[in-house]
């Protein structure tokens, strides 16, 4: 049966398979083995070495897990809290997976338009495909205003100054070599309109984007997301283009 809620997806599931996969025999270990163990003259004490690995790595996957469940429709109502909408805006997701940003911004411009690109990577977004981000789309009643195209962000061939708000969630650190992450950044300075708003969050890279951006002369500020339902923690930063 077709789901009929929309399915936002597991953020790079393989990593979260693998905190619980070691974490739990880790645990385990630290409950059962011998507090101590001599090896020649040496005295080691896996128990505590293994219990607290196994804690804290099954601590990190359950807090991951609650990202991926619930924390990222919070932080995506918090990001899109940062700019005061008109409604009629035209909107870009950079690297808009199952489309959390994209619908909720489309919702926000309700009179606007929004396009979102991927390259659809099912490591780093489980179940991803321009089919099941159609599928969400139609599910939230946006996609009428909404177009997604499969395009990697180092190669936007959209003209300059084609959207007022550009947003992109847990995109950019995905892009490891840097010349092209940085050609990814100039791309959405580009197509970004005179007086328009950039909103990019990650967990990590976030000064390399505000540097780049701040070079390109925009004027930017960098916020922590808030705490307690975003793992890794996230930071975003907002730029705006001068008119
Ligand atoms: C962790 S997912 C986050 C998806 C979405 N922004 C969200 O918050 O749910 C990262 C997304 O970035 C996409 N991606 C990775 N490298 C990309 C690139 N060079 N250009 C466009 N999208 C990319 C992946 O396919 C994936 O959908």
């Amino acid at each position: 049966m077709a789901a009929s809620r929309p399915d936002y997806g597991i953020d790079a599931p393989n990593v979260l398979r693998n905190l619980f996969l070691f974490g739990i025999p880790c645990l385990l270990l630290g409950l059962f083995l011998p507090a101590h163990v001599h090896i020649g003259r040496i005295d080691f004490l896996p128990r505590p070495m293994f219990f607290w690995t196994g804690l804290f790595l099954l601590l990190e996957g359950l807090l991951y897990l609650q990202y991926v469940m619930s924390g990222k429709m919070r932080h995506r109502d918090y990001m899109l809290s940062l700019y005061r909408w008109r409604g009629d805006e035209s909107v870009l997701d950079v690297g808009c997976g199952r489309g959390l940003l994209l619908i909720g911004a489309a919702k926000k411009a309700a009179s606007g338009k929004a396009t979102g690109i991927d390259i659809w990577s099912n490591e780093d977004m489980g179940g991803n495909s321009e089919a099941a981000t159609q599928r969400n789309l139609n599910l939230e009643g946006v996609a009428d205003r909404c177009t997604l195209i499969s395009m990697p962000a180092q190669e936007m061939p959209f003209p300059d100054a084609s959207f007022d708000v550009i947003v992109s969630n847990l995109c950019l650190h995905n892009i490891y070599d840097k010349p092209i992450r940085q050609e990814a950044l100039g791309q959405m300075v580009r197509v970004l309109k005179p007086g328009g708003v950039m909103l990019v969050s990650d967990y990590k890279l976030t000064g390399e984007y505000a540097e780049h951006f701040r070079g390109a002369g925009l004027q930017v500020q960098r916020c922590w997301g808030r705490p307690f339902y975003n793992f890794p923690p996230l930071r975003v930063v907002i730029a705006r283009k001068p008119s």
